[in-house]
């Protein structure tokens, strides 16, 4: 739609947005109105009924390389910290839907930290990863230091906070910090994306919220917590009507049609 000017949001399939991040001239650098427009985007797909899922990516060059460098270089610290600069880049990880990152080119600084915000992550073999804020005086703070940490462990992510180096697809890969890196083609890890995201569309609406809900706890709970939380979900579902319809269609060995209710 033509409402946003470092965006674009697109619906490929009734069920899916598609976001895709567009400051060519920038590669995708994300500037505070690029990212209040992400947050507006992300939040118009919570609120549609029809949407299951949402996709993010940048473009073949770039899926973005980091926060906006020339818009920040000369912000005071009182006004960093009295204003929470980027505290507004948190918005994202309140979103229920699963959101799936889509990465070619350059994911770095705030970028890798993007991508490392969303549920999943696809990647082009030429997606570059990076914290390279240590080059600018300064360090992660887009969550890239902690959600690295937790996701591919303290030697890899202290080598790549105070080196700044980039990494690989591959490298990525084999750390389990992307789910997988897809074929060359142009545009294919978003073609790729957009069927994952019509598959998790075609579940139900509150299994899959749910799914997202439990998984995320292993982040933030002590393991008892989380499996118990777990297990309470689990149970919960059993007062849904796709439950029901999802186990009897296994019984009846027909498809199950799901109502989201
Ligand atoms: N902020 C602002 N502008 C940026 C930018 C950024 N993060 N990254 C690239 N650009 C701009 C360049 O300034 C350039 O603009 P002009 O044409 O007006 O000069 C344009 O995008 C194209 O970039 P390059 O000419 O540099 O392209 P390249 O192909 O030679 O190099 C690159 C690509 C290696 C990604 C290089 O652009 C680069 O190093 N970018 C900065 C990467 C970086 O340091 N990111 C971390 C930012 S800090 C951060 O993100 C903090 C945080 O944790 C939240």
């Amino acid at each position: 739609t033509g409402q946003y000017e470092n965006i674009i949001a697109s619906k490929p399939d009734p069920t899916i947005t598609l976001i895709t991040l567009n400051r060519p001239k920038a590669l995708n650098a994300l500037s505070s109105p690029l990212f209040h427009e992400l947050n507006s985007a992300l939040a118009a797909a919570e609120v549609d009924d029809e949407v299951g899922c949402i996709v993010l990516t940048g473009s073949e060059k770039a899926f973005a390389a980091g926060a906006d460098i020339k818009e920040m270089k000369d912000i005071k610290y009182h006004e960093a910290y009295g204003k929470d600069f980027l505290g507004h880049w948190a918005q994202l990880s309140k979103i229920r839907k699963p959101i799936i990152a889509a990465v070619s080119g350059f994911a770095l600084g705030g970028g890798c930290e993007l991508a490392l915000m969303c549920d999943i992550i696809l990647a082009s073999p030429t997606a570059k990863f990076g914290q390279p804020e240590i080059n600018l005086g300064v360090i992660p703070g887009g969550g890239g230091s902690q959600r690295l940490a937790k996701t591919i462990g303290k030697s890899r992510t202290m080598e790549l906070t105070l080196t700044g180096r980039t990494f690989s697809a591959q490298e990525a890969e084999k750390w389990g910090m992307v789910s997988r890196v897809v074929g060359e083609g142009e545009g294919e890890v978003v073609k790729e994306a957009v069927e994952m995201a019509k598959l998790i569309s075609s579940r139900g609406k509150l299994a899959v919220q749910a799914g997202k809900e439990v998984v995320n706890a292993a982040f933030e709970l002590p393991l008892g917590e989380g499996l118990r939380f777990e297990r309470r979900l689990f149970q919960s579902l059993f007062a849904t009507n796709d439950q029901k319809e999802g186990m009897a269609a296994f019984a009846e060995k027909r498809k199950p049609t799901f109502t989201h209710t």
